[in-house]
């Protein structure tokens, strides 16, 4: 039943109908616990209290899958505006955005002169920008972006699914860059010729990826909600003598609130990830895909309107 629920929501996430329809109608369906806001000055304040409860955060204009230069141009302008914000307000907190959103699927070209015009603004401020992953049919052209854009900054990170088969051999290859990653397990639908389809299989190459990263001697962010490989990070500091300079744990804006700030007080970096925006569907569903219980608020966002 729940991995029906699962793939009916990753179905879902994918409607551009619902989309457009979702961008017009604000924040619905139970979409603000996940979504910071509309606007950065909204997001701002999130962040604020975020920071004031010890937590660092990782700010993401939402937006995926545009097809039109204009609407990728006026992406770039809203991250290039949000690190103006935050440097401003003295926010700690780094940008995080998807190629797609600017314009991935239009052209290489127009993604690299939107990338060079956010990381030059992020250096200015001395924010990074970690660029996620997104599905498998975009992978190979995100790191490729990724690892031309690394030779020229230092402000860059890019992000690896532990879902896919292909990982391993990308870790190790991006290792020879001296990589800012984040390890996550996986959001999107994917097909079993390039994804574990069991959990089981996941949670142990998820394990194998963090245990490498870290022992390569890379910075890794951990962003996963689950008490399982946190407590295994726990274990290799122990065991490795691992540095907590080296790592931090990030998870997303809404989710796990009170664990986030346990961790903080255990003596642990702790980063969240705060989207805002008007393109928050997409992003709502996979977050209810992953944790069908989540629909409960999506009914009760319903029943409030
Ligand atoms: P798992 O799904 O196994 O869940 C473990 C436990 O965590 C659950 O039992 C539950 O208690 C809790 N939990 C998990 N998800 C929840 C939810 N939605 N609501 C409530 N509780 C929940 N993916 C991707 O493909 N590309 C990317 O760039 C990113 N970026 C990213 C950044 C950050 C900061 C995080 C935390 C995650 C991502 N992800 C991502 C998403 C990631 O791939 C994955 O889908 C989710 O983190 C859920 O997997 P977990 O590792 O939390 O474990």
């Amino acid at each position: 039943m729940e991995n029906i629920m699962r793939n009916f929501f990753l179905f879902l996430s994918k409607n551009q109908m619902l989309t457009n329809m979702a961008k017009e109608h604000g924040l619905k369906f139970g979409a603000k616990r996940f979504v910071a806001g509309t606007t950065i000055e909204a997001a701002a304040k999130e962040i604020k209290r975020l920071n004031d409860a010890g937590l660092a955060v990782t700010v993401d204009y939402l937006g995926e899958f545009v097809h039109d230069s204009l609407e990728a141009a006026q992406s770039a302008k809203q991250s290039i505006e949000a690190m103006e914000t935050l440097a401003e307000l003295g926010l700690d907190a780094e940008l995080s955005l998807k190629l797609t959103s600017l314009g991935l699927d239009i052209s290489r070209e127009l993604v690299m002169q939107h990338m060079r015009n956010i990381l030059d603004k992020g250096k200015e401020h001395g924010i990074n920008v970690t660029i996620d992953m997104e599905d498998y049919e975009r992978c190979d052209k995100t790191l490729a972006i990724y690892k031309e854009l690394r030779k020229e900054y230092d402000n860059v990170g890019t992000v690896l699914q532990a879902y896919l088969y292909r990982t391993l051999k990308d870790l190790q290859e991006l290792n020879a860059l001296d990589p800012y990653l984040r390890l996550v397990k996986g959001a999107y639908k994917e097909s079993t010729e390039v994804a574990f389809p069991e959990k089981a299989d996941v949670d142990e190459n998820y394990r194998h990826l963090i245990k490498l990263n870290l022992l390569f001697g890379n910075y890794t962010a951990i962003a996963t909600h689950d008490d399982a490989m946190i407590d295994y990070v726990k274990q290799l500091e122990q065991d490795h003598h691992l540095d907590r300079s080296q790592f931090e744990f990030q998870m997303l804006y809404g989710i796990r609130s009170d664990f986030q700030k346990r961790l903080v007080k255990e003596g642990y970096k702790v980063r969240v990830y705060v989207p805002y925006g008007e393109d928050w569907y997409g992003y709502n569903m996979r977050r209810l895909a992953e944790r069908p219980a989540n629909v409960l608020f999506v009914l009760k966002g319903l029943v409030k309107k």
